[in-house]
């Protein structure tokens, strides 16, 4: 068991944004350190919660409303929470989540519409206050996002593009959304400007961590 206490850092941002490449290199930069750290991602992250992801990420796009769709993700999310983070945090590891419930505050609260207090509620009744020490936001500009993840835009003609625009609206009010969570959680969340190289992103992540640790070293 470390002599350190555990701390959790969550991942998020939108589609594209390179959060699953600095997640490899922030836990190379622990481990340099002699800090142990378990990665891990929801939905997932445990047996049970990955059985979950898998009813939540196949199938048709239609198969859950908004609100199951919230409903599982906190179910999936309480799972992993109980059986993974908990007890690696106990051990002094240092937990590397990519995405924790500022996800569902995004996409099912802002993205699907249900409300942030409507996910919060749900937070609060599934995990209790439990919470990341340390939120780090992948930001950039949605296009760029979108086209690093592989979408097609370009060559859209203006009256076939209803889906393609909802497309992009959805991903609007997700990139407003975690603003809007950085913004009111300010004290753990950290926006990482990710419109750059991999490498300077990397830098920015590093920096914004090792600030946030301060007190505790690492
Ligand atoms: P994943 O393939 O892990 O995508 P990514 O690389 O973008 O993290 O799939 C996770 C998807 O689930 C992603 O589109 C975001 C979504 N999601 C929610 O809608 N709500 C949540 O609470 C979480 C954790 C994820």
């Amino acid at each position: 068991m470390s002599e350190k206490p555990g701390f959790f850092i969550s991942f998020e941002g939108g589609e594209g944004s390179g959060k699953t490449t600095q997640i490899r290199r922030l836990e190379e930069w622990f481990r340099h350190q002699g800090r142990d750290v378990v990665v891990t991602r929801e939905p997932g992250g445990s047996p049970g919660a990955e059985e979950i992801r898998n009813l939540l990420l196949t199938g048709d796009p239609g198969r859950w409303d908004a609100v199951t769709e919230a409903f599982l993700m906190f179910a999936s999310r309480r799972d992993h929470v109980e059986r993974t983070i908990r007890p690696a945090l106990a051990e002094g590891h240092v937990v590397l989540c990519d995405r924790f419930a500022d996800s569902s505050v995004a996409y099912q609260g802002y993205g699907h519409g249900l409300g942030p207090d409507y996910i919060r509620n749900l937070w609060m009744l599934a995990i209790g206050d439990f919470k990341p020490d340390l939120t780090l936001i992948f930001d950039l500009p949605i296009e760029v996002g979108l086209d690093r993840a592989g979408a097609r835009f370009a060559n859209v003609s203006a009256a076939e593009d209803r889906f393609e625009r909802m497309g992009l609206e959805f991903h609007q009010r997700l990139r407003e959304g975690f603003m809007e969570i950085a913004r009111t959680q300010s004290d753990r969340c950290r926006i990482i400007d990710a419109d750059s190289d991999v490498d300077t992103v990397g830098e920015r992540m590093i920096s914004a961590v090792s600030d946030a640790l301060g007190g505790q070293g690492s």
